[in-house]
């Protein structure tokens, strides 16, 4: 089944939208595992999400949240660490406790034993995940060429992610691996949606909609998951072919 495709006219309708029904899904079930990216995507999202929390109109308390991916060799203080983008536009202002947080330890010696205790965490599974899409069609650090069936792990950064890294740090010390929740954990998790949104997001999304699942375009794989949207604004939806132009919803 092909991912079903859900579009909004313009970039606040799109946030407005996406948090609205996170809203929903944590209300049926506050105690939601997600699995939440960092990056520039979805920051607008986490502002609404921000404001519900403020406002007593959601809560984090019984929410359990597992960072996507983590780059390495960065300072643990790092601005541009994911866990502290995440924790600076979505975890600080809400009130998830202390404990609610879980990241791979990228700073540990031994990386593999790391991976492993990642993926002992992830195994009760993700209720929702949130995806954003990399301009060479990876989700989280699962690069192309990744398996579909791998759990967490170190991944080798292709070179349109360490180039993308730098719209995230003030320094020119570029990571170059990091740690991911796996395709595999990604495509069992109950629900997942992809998220774009502006041009420069609008050719990698009309490849993804065109695509077979392939291992060359590593969010390809998400087609076959039975519970995933592509949520679009005009712009990231602006290069699909007329036959996708009245999917899903206008906001
Ligand atoms: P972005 O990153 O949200 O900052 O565009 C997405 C990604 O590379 O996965």
């Amino acid at each position: 089944m092909p991912i079903r495709i859900d579009r909004h006219p313009d970039p606040n309708r799109w946030a407005r939208a996406v948090a609205d029904l996170w809203q929903t899904r944590q209300e049926m079930n506050p105690a939601l595992r997600l699995c939440l990216p960092a990056g520039l995507t979805p920051v607008p999202i986490y502002a609404r999400i921000g404001q519900a929390v403020n406002a007593g109109r959601l809560s984090f308390r019984q929410t359990r949240v597992f960072l996507l991916d983590e780059y390495g060799g960065l300072d643990p203080d790092d601005p541009g660490r994911c866990a502290n983008m995440l924790r600076r536009f979505l975890l600080d202002p809400v009130d998830l406790p202390a404990d609610g947080f879980q990241a791979p330890d990228v700073d540990a010696a031994d990386i593999p034993a790391a991976c492993q205790a990642w993926d002992t965490a992830l195994a009760p599974g993700l209720d929702l995940v949130l995806l954003g899409i990399g301009s060479n069609g990876h989700v989280g650090m699962n690069e192309p060429g990744t398996p579909a069936g791998i759990g967490s792990h170190r991944a080798a950064l292709a070179i349109e992610t360490i180039t993308a890294s730098a719209r995230y740090l003030s320094h020119d010390r570029f990571p170059t691996w990091g740690i991911t929740v796996g395709l595999r954990q990604l495509l069992a998790a109950r629900e997942v949606w992809l998220l774009a949104c502006g041009m420069a997001k609008a050719d990698i999304v009309a490849r993804l909609v065109a695509s077979k699942p392939t291992p060359a375009l590593p969010a390809s794989w998400f087609h076959e998951h039975p519970n995933c949207r592509l949520i679009l604004d005009a712009d990231a939806a602006a290069r699909l072919p007329p036959s996708h132009a009245s999917a899903g919803s206008t906001g």
